[in-house]
């Protein structure tokens, strides 16, 4: 299975946003190692877990700088979290349904990991260069 590993291409240009990026990729990482070590359901709802926290905390971190610096490309960016939290919820429920099976490692690999690597490169990196043109300096 895929593993993503964190790299300056990824870099958004915000230290906030590219640390939560780096443990983002390492719960990611944990879940697709518990469904490729074929770890116990137990386990892998953990992992799942830990995920579907994390994620909606970055995403919401993301998206209350966008409101708050009045970004442009909100609604198109928040449109894909919804897509991409929406896609794990339904690997939850096919898990559930079905256990670790090949397909489920196979969905992991193509919308989890691709999606996330393709979502960085792309629409976080437009969204860092704008909060960095507007002079975003982290505080919190
Ligand atoms: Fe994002």
């Amino acid at each position: 299975m895929l593993k993503i590993k964190w790299d300056d291409s990824l870099s958004v240009g915000v230290n906030l946003i590219d640390d939560q990026h780096k443990m983002l990729i390492t719960r990611l990482n944990d879940m697709s190692n518990a469904v490729e070590m074929h770890q116990g359901l137990e386990k892998i709802m953990k992992t799942l877990d830990f995920l579907i926290k994390y994620t909606d905390f970055h995403f919401g971190t993301e998206e209350k700088h966008m409101t708050k610096f009045c970004y442009p490309g909100m609604d198109y960016h928040k449109k894909q979290h919804e897509k991409f939290k929406s896609t794990l919820n339904n690997l939850v429920e096919d898990f559930k349904e079905e256990g670790a099976t090949e397909v489920l490692a196979n969905s992991i690999d193509t919308f989890l990991i691709n999606w996330l690597i393709n979502h960085i490169k792309i629409i976080d990196i437009e969204f860092g260069k704008f909060l960095n043109e507007k002079g975003f300096e982290c505080t919190e």
